[in-house]
């Protein structure tokens, strides 16, 4: 790991938020709305729509809130958390995060431009390694906020990607980490990269 990952794992995890635990029982209880969309165990059945299962409670708590405040839009769920305390989006969180993502399958005829992605990122562009930060089986870093990518659905991921790049997606800290990197993807990278990921475990 090169000196500006370690420092930018210490920026965040300074700056991560601080919260109380969840009760990830009573969180079971507070998602019935929320599974017609990401599924009942938040292994959701649409590519366009996350999976949520086993997602770093951390992320989805930070995620939960940004949807809440605006600073992240997500048209679909307009109003879905307005009558939710904090202390529901802490259990919430706790109940998705301790089930299981499902892993998918990677396009074979994909899998070595995105694999190199990825492990290697573009050194001659100043890209780091998508694993510095998501780790090499995808798992993530939750301490530090970073989300599982391991298994998600790679049309999701490549809407985020492309989000980033164009900055329609703007909730990645004020060192915007997923905007630099993303503006080094073309199309065909994210395409490989989010198919790749999809058949992580
Ligand atoms: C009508 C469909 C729908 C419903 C119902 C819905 N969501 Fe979502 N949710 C979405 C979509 C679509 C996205 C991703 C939007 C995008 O592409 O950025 C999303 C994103 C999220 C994310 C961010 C995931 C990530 O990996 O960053 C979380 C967390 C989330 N939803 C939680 C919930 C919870 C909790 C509920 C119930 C209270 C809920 N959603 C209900 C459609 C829905
Ligand atoms: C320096 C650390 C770092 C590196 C390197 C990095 N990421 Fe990220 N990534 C993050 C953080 C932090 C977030 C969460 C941003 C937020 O809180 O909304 C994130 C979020 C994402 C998301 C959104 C996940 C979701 O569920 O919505 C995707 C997709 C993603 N990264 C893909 C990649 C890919 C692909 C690469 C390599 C090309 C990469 N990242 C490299 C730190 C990193």
């Amino acid at each position: 790991m090169n000196k500006v990952l370690v420092s930018l794992l210490l920026t965040l995890g300074i700056t991560g938020l601080a919260h109380a635990a969840g009760d990830a029982a009573a969180g079971q209880g507070k998602v019935a709305v929320c599974g017609a969309c990401h599924g009942a165990d938040g292994n959701s059945a649409a590519p366009n729509f996350p999976k949520l299962a086993g997602q770093g409670e951390r992320y989805l708590l930070k995620q939960l809130n940004d949807i809440k405040s605006g600073g992240r839009q997500v048209v679909e769920m307009t109003g879905l958390l307005d009558n939710l305390s904090e202390q529901d989006l802490v259990d919430i969180a706790a109940y998705f995060s301790s089930q299981q993502m499902s892993v998918g399958a990677a396009d074979p005829k994909l899998v070595e431009r995105g694999e190199a992605l990825f492990r290697g990122g573009k050194l001659e562009e100043g890209m780091p390694a998508c694993t510095g930060c998501h780790s090499p089986n995808g798992a993530g870093l939750d301490a530090a906020g970073f989300p599982q990518l391991g298994g998600q659905h790679a049309s999701y991921v490549a809407k985020q990607l492309t989000a980033f790049r164009e900055g329609e997606r703007t909730n990645d800290g004020d060192n915007a980490i997923m905007r630099t990197i993303a503006a080094k993807l073309s199309n065909k990278d994210i395409e490989a990269v989010s198919s790749y990921v999809q058949g992580l475990h």
